[in-house]
């Protein structure tokens, strides 16, 4: 099956890209600098060149901050470029794969959030993300939509991608408190999508791993394995600070965000692991 993945040169179509690989599948990838997802006629175009079966879109604008200040990138990446493609894909007969995120709920709810639950966005990302979704499905109801959430994996910018490393040199490390949510290794996230991709269905399911975390529960779960390893922790104190204490944090997350992965595991016949054993392969493949 040749497959085509947008966004590549981001952290979870880096890992696409791998596990497409590793699955034979005829690979085609463009990074950012190497295709916009939002220029004009360009879903059309290289859908006309390429002629994939399949196409995945990790493309977004994923910086909330950036979303706050720039709200029409953010509109034109995150919502409009995706229906785009959804629509194109729709009218050549390619089946169209696009990510979603758990930011798109206000963290009301007290019990993991299903597919199904109405968006309730509390920032620019999160509504255009929402609405981007919306879209996609209007524009074309074969699309699969594989919601993520905090994501870690290598070279990754996220928070959690980068924590070993913080936890190797700083002897107090300060992370934001008062947040509960899922999370997924990458490496795990891909194969969830290309699972669901093969499997051919439709419409909008959870793509994190099992279990919820806070980001010093998931901090402390790090440092245990890499202390088990032997590798060298400098770190003797987990401090959490109200989010807006956080430089680069000032735009609000919800503060409960669990997905709700019971569907995904159905149609996928199989348990999703732990993120705890999602960290444990993380660091092994950092060789922490
Ligand atoms: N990371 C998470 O924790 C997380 C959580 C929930 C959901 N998600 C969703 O998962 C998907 C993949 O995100 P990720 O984790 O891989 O984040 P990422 O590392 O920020 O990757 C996104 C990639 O898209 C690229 N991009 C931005 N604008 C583009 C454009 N106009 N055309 C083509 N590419 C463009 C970015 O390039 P630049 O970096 O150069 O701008 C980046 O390489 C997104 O849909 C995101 O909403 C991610």
């Amino acid at each position: 099956m040749k497959v085509l993945i947008l966004g590549a040169g981001g952290l979870t179509g880096r890992y696409l890209v791998c596990e497409s690989k590793r699955r034979e599948m005829e690979v085609v990838s463009y990074t950012k600098q190497e295709l916009d997802i939002s220029k004009a006629d360009i879903a059309q175009d290289t859908l006309a060149n390429e002629k994939p079966e399949l196409v995945i879109n990790s493309a977004s604008v994923t910086s909330l901050e950036l979303c706050e200040e720039n709200p029409v990138l953010s509109r034109k990446v995150n919502c409009e470029a995706p229906e785009a493609w959804a629509k194109e894909c729709g009218r050549a007969g390619v089946r169209f794969v696009h990510l979603g995120t758990d930011y798109i709920f206000d963290g009301k709810k007290t019990s993991a959030y299903l597919p199904q639950d109405l968006p309730t966005p509390l920032s620019r990302y999160g509504k255009d993300k929402a609405e981007g979704e919306k879209r996609v499905l209007r524009a074309n109801p074969h699309a699969l939509i594989v919601r993520l959430a905090w994501v870690f994996g290598h070279g990754g910018k996220t928070f959690m991608s980068k924590l070993p490393g913080i936890l190797a040199e700083k002897r107090v490390v300060e992370l934001a408190g008062g947040r509960t949510g899922s999370c997924t290794y990458a490496g795990e996230a891909s194969r969830i999508i290309l699972d669901l991709a093969e499997k051919r269905v439709e419409g909008i399911f959870h793509g994190v791993q099992a279990g919820e975390t806070t980001w010093k529960r998931f901090a402390e779960k790090a440092i245990e394995l890499m202390k088990k390893e032997g590798r060298s922790v400098v770190c003797e104190e987990v401090r959490e600070l109200s989010q807006d204490k956080i430089p680069g944090l000032q735009v609000p997350r919800p503060a409960f965000s669990t997905l709700d992965i019971l569907e995904t595991e159905r149609v996928l016949g199989r348990k999703i692991p732990k993120w705890e054993k999602g960290l444990a392969e993380y660091l092994k493949e950092i060789g922490w």
